[in-house]
């Protein structure tokens, strides 16, 4: 398709990704923030998100022209053909999306836009979204299309230049073909429908990936109770295309700023029509309970006694490849320890700075440091390559427990050390 001018309306990662692929792929795009700094920031060429290939995609949009950053919407929207709302979507009161933020950018830009300019939103939304904001703008000549994003942190442009599917939705006729077109050069299949079925694609899509890995940590704990090994198990599983491969490795929960968020809105809208959606329910109770049993087997591991127990912690982000804190398991783990009176020295390869009730030091090796325990809770390869004979001299105890079944259990146990995993056999 011909270049098209798109306004990206937030800077996050949805956003600045978004901006900065659409521009990588020949569009003109004007990404508008209201934070002052961080558009000066961008418009130097900085980008503050941990994202591989993010800062590379934004200097090349700056240098073709492609790219542009401006603060505020109203300005840039005036003869724009699309405009993308990428602002946060948080949990709100009751645990349903908070959209003051979409409807405060909608207020912002609505009697301005050209007639005919398409409002996309990206950020996650209720169903029932674009109708509202169709309301809002009280124009029935703009057309609201939804176009939800499939973008995981740490690979978000990878996952935006090489997607599975391109989901796009509206209600009024060609709008949806003509924001799916905006893709064309990527070849993805994309399935074009109405304004509320591709609203739902993203949450239904969400909240099954939630249930998998609550299903998968379930079988996790079946398999120690059982003296069963979820490696083979889960191994077996994958080989079914059915069922596939990904998504199918246990931790300490699932979390990060996704589908927490979204199981909790997605069971809102299902209460909202009175439908009394259980298995996604029970898949958050699952994966409350799964945290308790990873702090169970912390707590084991030193004696049953977490006051006082100093601990060592590898890994606070919400998954390896980010230093995006929000919803981490790792912190909720941490938090609880300290509650208990542990002594909590973490470490994070991507975070630093001050953390409540903890001591965040800058090496792995630190943590190690007179620890009873030492738990791995994030998967970065990192931990991988430490030094675990020295590790075993530092620490005052000898017990690993690693919630993400990241280290070679053979390595800790030559090491001295004993290792414990999630829903495999106990090694020392
Ligand atoms: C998730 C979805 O995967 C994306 O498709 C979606 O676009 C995004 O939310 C969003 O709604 O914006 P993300 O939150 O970046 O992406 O993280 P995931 O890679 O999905 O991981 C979520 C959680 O599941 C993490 O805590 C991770 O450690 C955990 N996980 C994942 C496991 O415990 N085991 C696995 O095998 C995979």
């Amino acid at each position: 398709m011909s270049a098209a001018r798109i306004v990206v309306v937030g800077t996050g990662y949805v956003g600045l990704t978004t901006g900065a692929c659409l521009a990588s792929l020949g569009h003109r795009v004007t990404c508008a923030d209201v934070d002052e700094s961080k558009v000066a920031r961008l418009a130097a060429g900085r980008v503050d998100i941990m994202e591989p290939g993010l800062a590379e995609l934004v200097a090349r949009g700056l240098t073709s022209g492609n790219l542009s950053f401006v603060v505020g919407a109203r300005e840039a929207v005036r003869d724009a053909d699309g405009v993308f709302l990428c602002v946060p979507t948080p949990m709100g009161a009751g645990g349903a999306a908070d959209l003051r933020a979409v409807e405060q950018v909608v207020a912002e830009i609505a009697d301005v836009l050209p007639s005919g300019c398409a409002l996309i939103t990206k950020s996650t939304v209720p169903v029932g979204t674009a109708r509202r904001i169709q309301e809002l703008t009280g124009r029935p000549d703009l057309p609201v299309v939804s176009n939800p994003e499939f973008l995981r942190e740490g690979t978000a442009v990878s996952d935006f230049l090489g997607p599975d599917r391109i989901v796009v939705g509206s209600d009024t006729p060609g709008a949806a073909d003509w924001v799916a077109n905006l893709y064309a050069d990527l070849g993805a299949p994309a399935v074009v429908t109405d304004a509320a079925s591709a609203e739902l694609v993203k949450y239904a899509a969400n909240c099954f990936l939630a249930m998998k890995l609550s299903y998968v940590n379930a079988i996790a704990e079946l398999c120690e109770r059982l003296g069963a090994d979820i490696e083979p198990v889960t191994l077996g599983m994958g080989y079914d295309r059915r069922i596939g491969r990904s998504f199918l490795r246990p931790g300490p929960g699932w979390g990060g700023s996704c589908l927490p968020k979204d199981t909790s809105a997605l069971l809102r809208i299902a209460e909202s029509v009175r439908f009394d959606f259980e298995l996604l329910d029970a898949a958050v109770e699952e994966n409350i309970a799964q945290r308790d049993r990873v702090i169970a087997k912390i707590a084991g591991a030193v004696g049953g006694r977490l006051a006082a127990a100093r601990i060592g912690l590898l890994g606070l982000a919400f998954k390896a490849g980010t230093n995006d804190l929000r919803d981490s398991p790792a912190l909720s783990i941490a938090s609880v320890l300290c509650a208990h009176g542990a002594e909590v020295t973490a470490y994070d390869p991507a975070v630093q700075g001050e953390l409540p009730g903890m001591l965040v030091v800058d090496n792995a090796y630190q943590v190690a440091k007179g620890a009873d325990v030492v738990v791995v809770l994030t998967e970065w390869s990192d931990f991988t390559r430490l030094d675990w004979a020295y590790m075993a001299e530092l620490m005052h105890g000898d017990a690993v427990v690693d919630t993400r079944n990241l280290l070679e259990p053979r390595v800790v146990l030559d090491a001295g050390l004993s290792w414990q995993g999630i829903g495999r056999p106990r090694a020392g």
